[in-house]
């Protein structure tokens, strides 16, 4: 795929791609060369609600996909198979063989998600014994990400959260009971956009010089046409299904760079990711800084960049460029490469003794990834202006705890379009910083109309 990726960025196509769907581990990165954009998935506003109500009136708001109109918000009796034996992971997760007739029948069943089933898999299990409904419990690696499935009965997937107060509330009765209520499409939900339990995170491990994923965008519970109809009716001609997934979330990006190349038909590949990643948006519909599945604030590992942001990305300001050869000093800086294997990805014979082969960090990416071996270093970066003919940038820095960043100079003057200047940044690591810690932080470079930011992660002895 790389292979492939490095071809058409040499010939000026952008190619963007999943960063995974290994999250929320650290490591769990796929597609990470610089050379192509490396995509999370988040969340948009919109739910498509399934709200369980318990015989104690808590409600909880999950998603199902099959929103059944017809579907009497009535009690019935709740079973928890797994409440029988806790250690008994046939029960927990509703597997068929765990599930009898005659305490499903008539019934609200809570089921965990995991084991060899999906979801709809579980529904199954429970329709074919006639119980009425499903109650489903996330994981708590997967905290707040719900999913919108087409369900074969009325269901709904609860938080982890959410799913810890429904077991209590079974711990807290004899007989409990519960309903559904279908709500339909709510929109507004704003702690959206929030990464995606299972987007891939950083650092990379082929290359941690270089921050990845770049940039997340919409990819949980994304409406799209599919080959068949999700329906259970062979007349049915709706065919429309909604997926998550980072390959879902790297379209939206292969789109919004189809705009901007449309818009800017002489930007490079880097160029439009340059674009997109200095304007990327921080923060959630509710202002706050976007969080993860666990609703605390998302680590840069987690986010990269930021949330696209297509029109923002349209007007930059600033872009950092890189020409296709600009890559071959950086795969010669890289351990452990032949030069055979570099002229591979290249297609071209290289010799890396002649080449001046350059650290990670060095290559003239819109981000930092900062691994402190050696206390002090040293990078260039050079800025193209691409906004007004003349205008003037002033640096802002916030400094990764436990680092001293220092940026030569201050002040960029522009006096035309298209005009490169270099600066350079000098990353200190202070006496104070403790090993193995991780400390992010940004470098904005702000004129009266734009604002251009690179994040920054810092690596204390990290590996
Ligand atoms: C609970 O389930 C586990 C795993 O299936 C089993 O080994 C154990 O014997 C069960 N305990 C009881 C009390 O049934
Ligand atoms: C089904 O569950 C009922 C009630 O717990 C029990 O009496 C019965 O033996 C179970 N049947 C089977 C086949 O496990
Ligand atoms: C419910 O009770 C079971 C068995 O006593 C216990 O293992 C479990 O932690 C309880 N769950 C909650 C959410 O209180
Ligand atoms: C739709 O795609 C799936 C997965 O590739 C395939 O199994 C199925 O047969 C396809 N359905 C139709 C109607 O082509
Ligand atoms: C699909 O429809 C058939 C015939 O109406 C029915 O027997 C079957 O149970 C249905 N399956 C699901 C998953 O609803
Ligand atoms: C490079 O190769 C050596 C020896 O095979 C290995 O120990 C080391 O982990 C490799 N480094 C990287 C960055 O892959
Ligand atoms: C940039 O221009 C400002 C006035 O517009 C001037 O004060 C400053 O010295 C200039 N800086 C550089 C680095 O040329």
């Amino acid at each position: 795929v790389l292979l492939g990726a490095y071809s058409a960025m040499q010939k000026g196509i952008f190619v963007s791609c999943s960063a995974g769907n290994d999250g929320p581990f650290e490591s769990s990165l796929s597609n990470e060369a610089p050379w192509v954009m490396t995509v999370g998935a988040s969340t948009i506003d919109r739910n498509i609600r399934a709200t369980a109500v318990l015989g104690n009136k808590q409600e909880f708001h999950g998603e199902s996909l099959y929103q059944p109109k017809d579907f009497p918000p009535a009690l019935h009796p709740l079973f928890y198979p797994a409440g029988m034996n806790q250690s008994d992971l046939d029960s927990r997760y509703c597997n068929a063989a765990s599930l009898n007739k005659t305490e499903v029948e008539g019934k609200m069943v809570v089921c965990h998600v995991g084991g060899d089933l999906t979801g709809i898999e579980k529904g199954q299990n429970i329709k074919d014994l006639d119980g009425v409904g499903m109650i489903l419990i996330n994981p708590e690696e997967d905290g707040y990400t719900t999913f919108a499935d087409a369900h074969v009965l009325p269901a709904t997937l609860l938080s982890y959260a959410d799913g810890l107060k429904v077991m209590a509330y079974i711990n807290s009765t004899k007989s409990p009971v519960a309903a559904i209520s279908f709500k339909g499409t709510v929109i507004g939900h704003n702690h959206a956009p929030m990464v995606a339990s299972f987007s891939s995170r950083g650092p990379s491990r082929a290359s941690p010089g270089i921050l990845k994923p770049d940039i997340i965008g919409p990819g949980v519970n994304i409406l799209a046409g599919w080959n068949e109809s999700i329906e259970n009716n062979t007349k049915s001609k709706l065919n429309f299904n909604v997926i998550s997934g980072t390959s879902m979330s790297c379209p939206h990006l292969s789109g919004v760079a189809a705009l901007l190349k449309s818009a800017h038909p002489k930007w490079s590949p880097a160029a439009i990711k340059s674009a997109i990643m200095t304007t990327a948006d921080l923060v959630n519909l509710a202002k706050n800084p976007i969080e993860d599945e666990r609703h605390l604030p998302a680590s840069i590992f987690a986010v990269g960049s930021g949330h696209v942001n297509p029109s923002r990305a349209n007007n930059p300001g600033l872009i950092y460029d890189i020409k296709p050869t600009d890559y071959v000093p950086y795969l010669c800086g890289l351990m452990n490469y032949t030069d055979k294997e570099v002229g591979l990805l290249t297609q071209s014979k290289v010799d890396c003794a002649k080449e001046s082969s350059i650290p990670e960090a060095q290559l003239n990416y819109p981000s930092f990834s900062i691994i402190f071996g050696s206390p002090v270093q040293r990078y260039t970066r050079t800025v193209t202006n691409v906004g007004e003919a003349k205008s003037t940038y002033n640096v802002k820095v916030v400094a990764p705890k436990g680092v001293k960043v220092a940026v030569v100079p201050h002040t960029l003057n522009f006096s035309k379009v298209n005009q490169k200047l270099i600066y350079e940044v000098i990353f200190t690591r202070l006496e104070a910083a403790a090993e193995g810690i991780v400390s992010q932080g940004s470098l904005y470079w702000h004129s009266a109309k734009y604002s251009v930011r690179s994040p920054i992660i810092a690596i204390v002895n990290g590996n």
